[in-house]
């Protein structure tokens, strides 16, 4: 009788053993791919600038840009795809919500570089009045204004 219940107890408790360990396995194998998933998003998302450099290309921003594409990169426009009275162009927004991010980095510096004129465009260029230090700070200001899944978006058309 006593030998029949111990039996029964150790089968009982290897089972838990049992169960538990699958559990903790299943809920293991869990968290890897929780684990990944955030890996990826977050390398995805991975900025190629540093925060430092953003802040510094806010200041650029504001000295250089501000006035026309407002100074958070909102536009200052109604309409940024209308055309104005003069047949140009309104200043579009930077901040993600227009085009900005279907170009490539190199790219959006030649705009800035050029800027709209030779394409019969009106936006003066910076070409010798920035350095590329603070060109490269002002994209990465703009591209700050942008919310992950637009930067995401961006790096997918963009990849290196
Ligand atoms: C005098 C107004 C003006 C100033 C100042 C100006 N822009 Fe522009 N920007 C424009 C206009 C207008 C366009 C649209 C193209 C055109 O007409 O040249 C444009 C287009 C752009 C584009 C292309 C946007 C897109 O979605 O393709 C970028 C990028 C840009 N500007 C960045 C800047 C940055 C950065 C500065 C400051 C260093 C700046 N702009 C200063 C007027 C301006």
């Amino acid at each position: 009788m006593l030998n029949k219940f111990l039996v029964i107890t150790a089968v009982s408790l290897m089972s838990l053993i049992i169960v538990s360990c699958d559990r903790d396995s299943a809920s293991e194998a869990k968290k890897v791919t929780k684990k990944k998933e955030t890996e990826i998003v977050q390398n995805n998302s991975k900025r190629w600038y540093t925060s430092s450099q953003s802040m510094r290309g806010r200041q650029v921003f504001k000295d250089n840009c501000a006035t026309c594409h407002g100074d958070k990169g909102q536009g200052l426009a109604e309409d940024w795809r209308k055309p104005l009275a003069n047949d140009t162009y309104p200043a579009p927004p930077l901040n993600g919500t227009a085009h900005t991010w279907h170009h490539s980095k190199e790219a959006l510096l030649r705009t800035i570089n050029n800027g709209g004129i030779p394409l019969g465009g009106t936006m003066p260029q910076f070409k010798d009045s920035l350095t590329d230090k603070q060109k490269e700070e002002v994209l990465a200001y703009v591209m700050s204004l942008w919310p992950n899944n637009i930067y995401m978006a961006w790096k997918e058309r963009n990849p290196s």
